[in-house]
């Protein structure tokens, strides 16, 4: 399926003989293979006599050449696949089977791409930014403070470079773009917190996404929504990738408290009267900000309290 959609995906006609010889199948099953991109995919492809066949939109396919010796140089190891379920699921089991952090696991689509809280996350074929950095925490889970926030702020600035000027952050870990959601990240704790321990750092970004059929029960955008041009999807992994190493060194060093004025200056909710939700509890207040460990901090009734937990959610009081 990869080949022929690498073929495909600048958008333009291919005629049966051009593809069945790069396939190596007669011209007359080309339509078989292509009708069954088109099920396993949801993409929708054209066929058009004398012609040849195109796809209804162009895509921008990873390549592992374009990516592995830019990430070789930040000695993260790629695992670049096409189908699987979830790319934060497919580093657990790489983790699992003692492979060495710190590596990258990229997909081209996900089955079963997961949000925080049990929620889905809604993964269509070469659309979409799934990506998940595998890395080793020496020292305890309290290296970890603050630091889904951090990769926020460097999802944020990679965002900005590729041109959503409008990029921002929401407490604790979304980003947005015009206030929709245009990525979300989703941290993952394995082995022993207390001593040696692995996260796996998943972030979803909408790259060229313009429209979706189901899946999506709030606003939503994606790069393309934003700035109007159609994104190379390994552009995006090496901007990302180079934002993120150097927050999470800045974190590693300094902790979260160097980089929380920064993070206070992101967020698109500051000052605002928000609710937050703890499932059990609603709680209306003033958003302070965040204290040194990423915890929020609203005022409630004159007084302030601090909030944190994977379970806590954020929204405006309207
Ligand atoms: P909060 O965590 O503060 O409650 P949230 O409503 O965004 O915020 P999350 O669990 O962080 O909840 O994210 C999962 C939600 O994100 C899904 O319920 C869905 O509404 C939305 N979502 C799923 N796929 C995408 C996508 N590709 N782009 C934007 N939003 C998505
Ligand atoms: C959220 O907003 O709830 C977090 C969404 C995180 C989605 C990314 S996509 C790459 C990685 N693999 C997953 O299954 N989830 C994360």
């Amino acid at each position: 399926m990869n080949r022929l959609l690498r073929l495909l995906q600048d958008g333009r006609f291919h005629s049966g003989q051009e593809l069945g010889e790069e396939l190596g199948v007669s011209r007359s099953s080309v339509w078989k293979h292509l009708q069954r991109v088109e099920s396993e995919t949801g993409l929708k492809l054209y066929k058009v006599p004398g012609r040849g066949y195109r796809l209804a939109e162009s895509l921008s396919l990873l390549a592992h050449e374009r990516l592995a010796p830019h990430l070789d140089r930040l000695h993260w190891p790629l695992y670049l696949r096409g189908t699987i379920d979830s790319t934060n699921a497919e580093a657990l089991r790489l983790l699992q089977e003692q492979t060495l952090a710190p590596f990258l696991v990229l997909a081209e689509a996900q089955t079963d791409g997961r949000g925080r809280r049990g929620r889905k996350w809604v993964s269509p074929v070469g659309q979409n930014l799934y990506y998940s950095l595998a890395l080793k925490v020496s020292g305890g889970a309290q290296q970890l403070s603050g630091m889904s926030l951090v990769v926020g702020l460097a999802v944020m600035h990679a965002l900005r470079r590729l041109g959503v000027e409008l990029a921002g952050l929401k407490w604790p870990n979304d980003v947005y773009a015009d206030g929709r959601k245009i990525a979300g990240i989703l941290l993952e704790l394995t082995g022993d917190p207390a001593d040696v321990c692995h996260v796996v750092v998943g972030i979803g970004i909408n790259v060229n996404m313009l429209a979706i059929d189901a899946g999506i029960d709030q606003p939503w955008t994606s790069i393309r929504a934003q700035t109007g041009s159609m994104v190379d999807r390994n552009d995006l992994v090496l901007a990302l990738s180079d934002s993120l190493r150097g927050y999470l060194q800045r974190h590693a060093a300094f902790g979260f408290s160097a980089l929380k004025e920064e993070w206070e200056a992101s967020h698109i909710w500051q000052g605002r009267k928000c609710i937050l939700s703890t499932g059990a509890q609603d709680f209306s207040g003033v958003v302070l900000g965040v204290d040194q460990q990423g915890a929020l901090r609203l005022l409630i009734d004159g007084c302030e309290h601090s909030f944190s937990g994977g379970e806590l959610s954020l929204r405006l009081d309207s």
